[in-house]
């Protein structure tokens, strides 16, 4: 099939990358010339495992190639994906200027019948609004069909997740253009749940809020656990191995972040007010999460009078591992928390400086490694599980920290490692480990 992608964002370039990789011939478009030079050459302006050896790999067989210009974009195009971003705007709904725009620059080249399909994240009933657009802006010779075919890559590991998904979602109310796209699809190899357009538009939203939920829920338990002195991680293996609720996101920590839990829960409340619908369960979610991502920021708090001229090392800045992401990291709220109080912060992250450099005030020493943001340090904090973080040895916050005392944002250590390691260490939703 000859595909278009709109947009090359996180969405975007993996799947325009991933779709010629099944063998579509495929052409991604972007506003953004530089951005456009850049990938022509091979280098992916994000960092995304596994993603530059396929991008390299498809540009030289010639079945992927990035322009500026929709003309030649939308050049004898049977698909075209929209995956354009879908911001939060002022007042928590979903901001759709990105997909306007791209729905007329394609009317405004397209030659030809196509299927649209949206990648975006966008509320319910949008695509039937994308519908009537391309209606008013199309030609009255050229149709378009809509599909919904929501996305659900997470950062880091998205590639290996569009080709290990648990399920692909496609919503049309046109069964051909659906059939299509399953059809597109199907090299992937993996099921298929064909839907309505609206309620595709609708699982999206309903699968994000309800892991959003579940961190939620956990991190409640935590707070509740370490009041009573109960182990939060035992809880949520004990909980987990019923299949009805399953392991998956019951790990407590300092809050979820990123570009679509916060933004999707958000907009999904904004969608029930305009039906006149409340929805306290998914306010109070937000509210937890709110609550949560102070909780390591408290923690310090209440164990020093005065924390001015301390010194702490931060351990990770990004919203999660693998990802040099800082999009509603909890790093941003605890840092700005820690500065407050006149803490000198030493932050460490494997690959997310650059971007906290961007987000985090000017008051944040950033360090190349772990040691480096140790050295002489009063306390750390850890607020990303990178695997360098979790297998950095215990025994070396002893040798490097003024004193070892540990925050651990994330529980990347069970109580029976730190028992005897001679730190001080803090957690979620665990026990108080006093240096032994
Ligand atoms: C998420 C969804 O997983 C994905 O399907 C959707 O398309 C986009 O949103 P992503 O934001 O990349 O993906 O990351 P994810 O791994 O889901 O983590 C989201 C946040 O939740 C992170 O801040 C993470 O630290 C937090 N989290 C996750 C927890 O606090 N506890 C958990 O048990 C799991």
């Amino acid at each position: 099939m000859k595909i278009a992608v709109i947009g090359t964002g996180y969405v975007g370039l993996v799947t325009g990358v991933t779709l010629s990789e099944i063998g579509h011939q495929v052409t991604c478009v972007d506003v953004d010339k530089e951005k456009v030079n850049t990938l022509n050459k091979g280098v992916s302006p994000i960092y995304e495992e596994g993603l530059t050896e396929l991008l390299e790999k498809n540009l030289e067989r010639g079945t992927l190639t990035f322009t500026a210009d929709y003309d030649e974009g939308m050049l004898g195009k049977d698909i075209i994906y929209l995956t354009v971003g879908t911001p939060q705007g002022k007042d928590g709904s979903a901001d759709l200027t990105y997909i306007d725009k791209a729905c007329d620059s394609i009317a405004a080249s397209l030659q030809q019948n196509a299927i649209i399909v949206t990648k975006s994240t966008v509320p319910v009933g949008t695509n039937s609004y994308i519908k009537s657009r391309f209606e008013e802006k199309l030609s009255s010779n050229i149709k378009v069909k809509i599909v919904s075919n929501p996305e659900f890559l997470r950062q880091g590991s998205a590639v290996y997740d569009t080709f290990n998904g648990d399920r692909i979602v496609i919503g049309s109310d046109n069964t051909e253009a659906l059939e299509t796209i399953a059809e597109v699809n199907a090299p992937f190899n993996l099921p298929i749940v064909k839907t309505d357009l609206r309620s595709a538009e609708m699982i999206k939203y309903a699968a994000n809020a309800f892991l959003a939920t579940k961190i939620s829920f956990i991190n409640e338990i935590a707070n509740l656990s370490e009041q009573v002195g109960a182990n939060v991680d035992l809880v949520a293996d004990g909980i987990g191995m019923d299949k009805r609720i399953g392991r998956a996101f019951l790990n407590a920590g300092a809050g979820f972040g990123g570009s679509c839990f916060p933004k999707d829960t958000n907009a999904l409340i904004s969608i029930g007010k305009e039906v006149d619908y409340t929805m306290p369960l998914l306010e109070s979610v937000i509210k937890v999460n709110d609550k949560q991502r102070s909780i390591i920021a408290d923690k310090v708090i209440a164990n020093y009078a005065d924390l001015s001229g301390k010194k702490i090392a931060v351990l990770g800045l990004a919203f999660k591992p693998n990802t040099d992401d800082m999009r509603d990291a909890p790093s941003i709220q605890i840092t700005e928390r820690l500065i407050e109080q006149g803490a000198n912060l030493y932050a460490y992250d494997p690959v997310a400086i650059e971007n906290a450099k961007k987000v985090l005030s000017g008051q944040v020493e950033y360090c190349s490694n772990i040691e480096s943001a140790l050295q002489n340090a009063d306390m750390a904090i850890i607020l990303t599980e990178w695997q360098e973080i979790k297998d950095f040895p215990l025994s070396a916050y002893k040798q490097y920290m003024k004193k070892p005392v540990l925050f651990d944002g994330r529980n990347c250590f069970t109580i029976e490692q730190i028992n005897g390691s001679g730190i001080e260490y803090h957690s979620i939703g665990r026990p108080v480990e006093k240096a032994n």
